[in-house]
């Protein structure tokens, strides 16, 4: 079995004003009427290849993703104590497991259209897994996005390739040529390896953050479905990602390429291209409550209950959420999370 690990944490500022700190975007219905953690679930559920999701995630959402976790059998909470980023957030999930579960390490804000190209992906994954690849999903890249990882593909493996290269958030120039060069993917941000593999990996690059999740783990205790590391040793952790902290130094890294419709939906220009399959005729999308759009093309509009009107716009995005109002074109989009109302909440 494959054990999925999802991960809940980050804040979501950039789909302000819908996405707040109090319910942050994994656990908004964005693209459909399920939200993105909900969906994170249920791509692996039902299936006995995966066995029952354990979650990572902070104190403050504690409540939510019980509720939104519903009556997933078997699903069980680990609760940091405080943020770390999600290299430890990982660690925490690989202490708890048996050393040789196969993980499956999920975000809980990614959509995903293709759950079958998900699940087959996964099991590759899992493949090369077992032999000790840290393996990640890889996607191709359509632009040179610079808030992404990139894989350089090395030789061909069963199922994958060697990661020749893993580059954190390269800046646009290396973007760039990597986009140009056809041999980079993007890292979904999606991983599969071993627990006790990842461990190993973590206490070689990272030895005094290895040390202080295993002591966190052995000093934590459970409560019904909940495990509670302990607080002193996690807050000591210096915080840093997966990416950083070991897929860019490992020598073991390997891929899947996965086409499955996958967006991490970034900003609004983003989710308003995940959901180009419901625009309309003049690539409109709308959502929620009343909107009238009249000569508009490529608008994005989002209500959660006063009506929009819009007349001859082209390319923005509208959002209206409680009492507040964002208009932005495209690229604006991509500067949301650094506007006052939603830096300041
Ligand atoms: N539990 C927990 N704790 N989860 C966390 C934490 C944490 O401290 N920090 C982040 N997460 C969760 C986020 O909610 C998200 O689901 C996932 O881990 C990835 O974190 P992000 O903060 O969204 O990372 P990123 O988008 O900057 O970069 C990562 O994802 C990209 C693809 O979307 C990297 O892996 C990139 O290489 C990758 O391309
Ligand atoms: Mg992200």
């Amino acid at each position: 079995q494959i054990y999925p690990v999802i991960l809940c944490g980050g804040s979501g500022m950039r789909l302000w004003p819908l996405s707040r700190k109090a319910l942050p975007k994994p656990f908004l219905p964005l693209v459909n009427e399920e939200t993105l953690f909900e969906q994170a679930v249920r791509r692996v559920a039902g299936d006995d290849r995966f066995a029952a999701p354990l979650v990572v995630a902070g104190e403050a959402h504690s409540d939510l993703i019980m509720a939104q976790l519903g009556n997933t059998p078997g699903a069980r909470l680990v609760v940091e104590p405080c943020a770390r980023n999600t290299a430890p957030a990982i660690a925490l999930a690989a202490a708890l497991l048996p050393e040789d579960a196969v993980m499956l390490v999920c975000p809980s804000d990614h959509h995903i259209a293709d759950a079958g190209a998900f699940r087959a992906a996964a099991l590759a994954a899992a493949e090369l897994a077992r032999l000790d690849h840290l393996v990640s999903f890889g996607i191709a890249p359509d632009r040179p996005e610079t808030g992404y990882g990139y894989l350089e593909r090395g030789a061909p493996l069963a199922g994958g390739y060697a990661i020749a290269r893993f580059v954190e958030k390269p800046d646009l120039a290396r973007a760039q040529e990597y986009l140009a060069s056809g041999k980079f993917s993007w890292n979904g941000g999606i991983f599969a390896f071993r627990a006790g593999r990842l461990l190993e990996e973590l206490a070689a690059h990272r030895p005094e953050m290895a040390s202080l999740v295993r002591q966190a783990v052995a000093e934590g205790h459970e409560e019904g479905a909940r495990f509670l590391p302990a607080a002193e040793p996690f807050a000591a952790i210096v915080g840093d990602s997966i990416d950083y902290a070991v897929m860019e130094n490992t020598s073991s890294a390997a891929m899947v390429s996965v086409d499955m419709g996958w967006s991490d939906i970034g900003n609004w220009a983003a989710l308003a291209d995940a959901l180009a399959g419901v625009a309309d005729g003049e690539g409109n999308v709308t959502r929620g409550g009343p909107v009238d759009l009249s000569k508009c093309r490529g608008v994005f509009a989002l209500t959660d209950g006063p009506r929009i009107s819009a007349v001859g716009l082209e390319d923005v995005c509208i959002i209206v959420s409680g009492n507040e109002v964002l208009v932005t074109t495209r690229e604006g989009a991509l500067l949301v999370g650094k506007l006052p109302g939603a830096a300041n909440q």
